[in-house]
Formats: structure tokens, C-alpha cells, sequence
């Protein structure tokens, strides 16, 4: 069987889980909490929003938040390479924690390597 939409392929449940894990792991991480707000439970509401869409499922965070212009969203944030390293680093740790595994993870995660690295707005030196 070939799944057609990731997100049902991966299910509401696990994917909520996966980002949970996520910010658990980007409340701690030493390049990345200080740049994000200390309760990220709104953070975490829209990220579901996103990734729901992200993978094909409906289109939630449009439908509550508009266009997603996701680089646009991130210009007052000081995204460095090492930042989205660490962004993704987290995301990998917590695929990892879910059981997110075979070509369905490796074709999200890529798909997130490039997202992330669309979202770096400065270098490590202006920071
Ligand atoms: C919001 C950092 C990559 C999706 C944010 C916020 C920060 C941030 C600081 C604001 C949080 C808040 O105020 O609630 C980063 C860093 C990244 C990165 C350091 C490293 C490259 C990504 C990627 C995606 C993404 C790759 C999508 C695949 C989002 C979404 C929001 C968000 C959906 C909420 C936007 C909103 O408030 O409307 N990010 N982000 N981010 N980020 Fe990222």
C-alpha cells in the first residue's frame, strides 16, 4: 500500500505527540530556548496547525492564521545555521521518540531540512 497523504499516512495522533516531543526538546536546547517564549503551548497549537497542512492534511493553520509566509513569520527571530541545525536536531530526536521511522520519516525530515534551511535569516557572526 502506497500512502498519498503523509498525514494520514502518519495519523493526527502521532503527529501531535512528535511535536509535543519537539518543544520539550527546544525548551532545553541551549541554541534554541532563548530565541522562543517559555510557555510554548501556543507555539506547540500552531506548529499541529502547520505540520497538519505541511503534510497534506486539512488546511488549519490558514484557515485560523492566513498565508503562512513561513520566512516572513520568522524575520524577527535571529535564525543562524547553527539555530536551525539544532531545529532540526530536535525534530529528529523526537521522530525518533515516536517511532516515526522508514520513508515516510526520511521524506518528512528532508522536507523539513529544506524548510529549515529556507528559514535562516542571519549569519552566526550578526546574530
Ligand atoms: C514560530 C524558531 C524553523 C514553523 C517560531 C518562533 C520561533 C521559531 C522563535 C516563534 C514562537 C512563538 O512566538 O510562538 C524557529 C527556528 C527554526 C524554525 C530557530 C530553525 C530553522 C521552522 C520550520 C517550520 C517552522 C522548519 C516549519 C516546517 C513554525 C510555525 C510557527 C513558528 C508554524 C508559528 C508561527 C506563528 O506564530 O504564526 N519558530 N523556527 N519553524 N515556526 Fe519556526
Amino acid at each position: 500500500r502506497r500512502p498519498l497523504i503523509p498525514y494520514e499516512e502518519i495519523g493526527a495522533e502521532k503527529l501531535s505527540e512528535l511535536v509535543d516531543r519537539f518543544y520539550e526538546k527546544v525548551a532545553v536546547h541551549p541554541d534554541l530556548y532563548p530565541i522562543f517564549p517559555n510557555d510554548l503551548t501556543e507555539t506547540a497549537r500552531k506548529q499541529k496547525q502547520f505540520q497538519t497542512q505541511f503534510l497534506g492534511g486539512p488546511n488549519l493553520f490558514t484557515e485560523e492564521h492566513g498565508h503562512p509566509m513561513m520566512r516572513a513569520r520568522h524575520m524577527p527571530f535571529p535564525i543562524t545555521p547553527t539555530r536551525a541545525k539544532a531545529w532540526l536536531a530536535c525534530m529528529y530526536e523526537a521522530m525518533d521518540d515516536v517511532g516515526l521511522e522508514g520513508t515516510i520519516r526520511d521524506v518528512y525530515y528532508q522536507r523539513l531540512v529544506m524548510t529549515a534551511n529556507h528559514m535562516v535569516n542571519r549569519s552566526e557572526e550578526d546574530e
